[in-house]
Formats: structure tokens, sequence, C-alpha cells
């Protein structure tokens, strides 16, 4: 459960890696304010580094994307998919060689999976786990990010989830998994799976 678009965050950011300045770039141009945080982005690329084969689902206009591609080690591969055909034309055109940009549903990624790190963004069903992690393989991580800490949700949010977030819930009690929550901002966290 999320109450946040990224994109604003940006605003009072100044040192980023060029390829990430570019995809807020192009994000602010599409008017696509759903990009991952600055620090949802940092936790990103400090976890692509050694990994060898990369995927992300909902790609927007390439922000996380760009924060994958930062860190990624010499010889990865990144892959990455967005159903807006302008989003993905966006990122297309600012991540280059740097990534393979397809244009389409999210399960058009499977037939390049499966990757040891799967940003899970968009497409997939996040409180469904088991579609997700057939894109992973085993020792694989799988990143969502854009949680809101329960102990910062308001009646309204309780009241519409009374047994908690759907999302935390189904990851960590999930057979095969080992999950933990990890703060990125005083109000964000993000769910870091390994894949047994
Ligand atoms: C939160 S945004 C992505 C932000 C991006 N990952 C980043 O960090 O900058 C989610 C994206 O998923 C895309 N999306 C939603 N449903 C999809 C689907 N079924 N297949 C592919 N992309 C989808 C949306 O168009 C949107 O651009």
């Amino acid at each position: 459960v999320t109450i946040q678009p990224g994109l604003p965050r940006y605003d009072a950011v100044d040192d980023l890696p060029p390829l990430v300045r570019a995809a807020v770039e192009a994000s602010r141009a599409a008017a696509c304010e759903k990009a991952c945080t600055p620090e949802a982005g940092r936790l990103l690329s400090v976890l692509a580094a050694g990994r060898a084969r990369i995927g992300e689902t909902g790609t927007g206009c390439g922000v996380g994307t760009a924060w994958l591609a930062s860190g990624m080690s010499t010889g990865a591969t990144l892959m990455t998919v967005e159903h807006d055909a302008a989003y993905a034309a966006a990122a297309a055109g600012v991540l280059g060689e740097t990534a393979h940009v397809i244009a389409g549903d999210w399960t058009e990624i499977r037939a390049f999976a499966p990757f040891d790190l799967l940003f899970c963004d968009g497409g997939p069903d996040k409180a469904k786990p088991a579609a997700i992690l057939e894109l992973v393989a085993p020792g694989g991580f799988v990143v969502l990010d854009d949680l809101t800490p329960e102990e910062q949700w308001g009646q309204e949010l309780h009241a519409a989830f009374p047994d908690g977030d759907p999302v935390r819930r189904a990851w960590s009690d999930r057979a095969g998994v080992t999950a933990v929550e990890l703060l990125v901002t005083p109000t964000e966290s993000a769910l870091l799976v390994a894949r047994r």
C-alpha cells in the first residue's frame, strides 16, 4: 500500500548518476510521476552489483532502470517491460544500449527469465508471489518498493485493509522465500525477498 509518487522527491536531489538524471528529465517531460524514489533507487543500484541477469516489470520512463544500470557490473544484462508505448519509447531513448526495453505486457519478460534480481514495479499483482517468483532464479532477489510502513497508516488505510497490507502479508507468509522490510525513507519501505 502506497500513498506517495516518487518523482517530486528528485526536486531536492542534485547528486544523481547522469543516466538517472536523464530518466528523471524524461519522466518530467512525459508527466510520469510514478518513479521510484532516489532512496529506493540507491537500494536498486547497490543490489545490482554482481548480478548477471537483471529484470524489471513496469519501466515507467526508466528511472528505476537507470538506477539498476548505474550499479550493475560489466557484462550483466538488464531487461525491462512497460505496457505504455509512450513511456517505453521515452525510456528506450534514455537508456540506449544500456538496457533492453520491451514495449508490451509484463508477461513478455517471461521469455527472458530467470533473473538474478527482479525489480517488480508494475504489471503482476504484487500480492500474488507465485507468478513473480517464476521470473526469479534460485538465490535471486525480488525488490518491491513504495510500501508505507504500517505504523504510519491512518484510519483510512486501516479501514481499507483491516488485516494489514496484503503485499507484506503475501511475501512474509510465503514458503520458499526469505523477506525483509527495509525503511528507505522515514515514510517509505521496500521489501527485499530472496528466493531460496
Ligand atoms: C510505478 S510505475 C514504474 C516506475 C519505474 N519502475 C521507476 O522506478 O521509475 C509502474 C509502471 O508499470 C506499468 N504497468 C502497469 N501495468 C503493466 C503491465 N500489465 N505490463 C507492463 N507494464 C505495466 C505502468 O504503465 C507504469 O509505468
